[in-house]
């Protein structure tokens, strides 16, 4: 059993923390808060996590709301086999030194710059790079959402160049101070968005140039994918591809899956942990081979998609399995995904 360590329990870090105990090879040794709040009371109370605080000097705000605390994060890192980290993006640097002092295997997430552990990770288009590997990164909720697709594509169609626009969410749900409320914001501004050479880490040599806009919603990411092909394929292969991959659903608009909120509704029929969607849903109607080039639109449940992936990047990484669709098979598995 394989000793994992969460640094960083916000809106990832907590989703990775269920997922890593619902797995039968891998446990959760300790998850870390900065702040007493009601993030840090259920991980103690409802879940029985152990708690490590991640500025010690902040020990006293956690007795006086009277909850539970194990240690700090140095001491939590110890014990552990990999630290996934979960912190906001840029605090990654300063805890790389951290983790090279304790000598404990890491894995971060999209805020930091691939160039932080120089190897980047999306367990269908790339899994062996990191197999053994010291530190990874799992690539965003965005890059993950179009690997997952292209790299299930590019097999069959031989894909050219690829040139998207991404409509995505302005904050997640909780994030009460953060916008648009009510303009569209060309995010960022200029061309490329940093998504098309995001991709690129995870898939060596694919031509992809993205555009990415922020609009007043909380609740997922909507893509918008112009495919120029090599191949000669019919519209129906490719929707027969996107249907056989796990962790991708071919979705209706004529079924009443038409929209970001029906998606999030489907997701709560389907009894999901935190009304988490981890598949990227692609629109059916949406699928269109026309001469050279294929059109498709899909969806990001950003919470929720980049979770499977780092499960499997803890594999990847302690060389628990070497062959990433026996990985993929046994996440998805434990996690009830499709
Ligand atoms: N949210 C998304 O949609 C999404 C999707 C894919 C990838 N990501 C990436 O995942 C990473 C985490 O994002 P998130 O949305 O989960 O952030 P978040 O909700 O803000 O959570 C960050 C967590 O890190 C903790 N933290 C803050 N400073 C810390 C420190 N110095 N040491 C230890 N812990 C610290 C926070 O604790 P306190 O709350 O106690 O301060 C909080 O639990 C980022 O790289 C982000 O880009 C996010």
């Amino acid at each position: 059993m394989k000793t994992v360590a969460i640094n960083g329990y916000g809106t990832i870090g907590k989703r990775v923390a269920d997922a890593v105990a619902a797995q039968d090879d891998m446990k959760v040794i300790g998850v870390s808060k900065t702040r007493p709040n009601y993030e840090a009371r259920t991980a103690v109370e409802e879940k029985g996590y152990p708690l490590y605080i991640g500025i010690p000097e902040r020990e006293q705000l956690f007795k006086d709301a009277g909850i539970e605390i194990a240690g700090t994060v140095e001491d939590m890192i110890q014990e552990a086999d990999v630290v996934v980290d979960c912190t906001p993006g840029s605090i990654g640097p300063q805890n790389l030194e951290m983790y090279k002092k304790a000598g404990v295997k890491a894995i971060y997430q999209g805020g930091e710059d691939h160039e932080l552990t120089g190897l980047s990770f999306n367990a269908i288009s790339n899994y062996d790079d990191s197999y053994g590997a010291d530190y990874t990164r799992v690539v965003s909720c965005n890059t993950t959402g179009l690997t997952r697709t292209l790299s299930t594509i590019d097999p069959i169609a031989d894909i050219k160049k690829v040139r998207a626009v991404m409509v995505r969410r302005g904050s997640d749900p909780s994030e009460v101070k953060k916008g648009p409320i009510n303009a569209i914001v060309p995010n960022p501004p200029k061309v490329p968005s940093h998504h098309g050479p995001d991709v690129k880490t995870v898939m060596k040599g694919i031509d992809v140039t993205t555009m990415a806009l922020l609009v007043p919603t909380t609740l997922m990411h909507q893509h918008n994918i112009m495919v120029e092909i090599n191949n000669d394929v019919e519209t129906e292969e490719i929707v027969e591809a996107l249907e056989k991959r796990s962790r991708v659903i071919v979705v209706s608009a004529e079924e009443g899956l038409g929209s970001t909120a029906e998606l999030m509704e489907y997701a709560k029929e389907l009894g999901r942990n935190r009304n988490d969607l981890y598949e990227i849903p692609v629109w059916r109607e949406s699928i269109n081979v026309v001469g050279n080039e294929l059109f498709y639109m899909q969806a990001v449940h950003q919470e929720s998609d980049v979770i499977p992936e780092n499960i499997d990047a803890i594999r990847a990484l302690l060389e628990m399995e070497s062959d990433n669709e026996k990985s993929i098979a046994k996440t998805n598995k434990a996690m009830g995904i499709l």
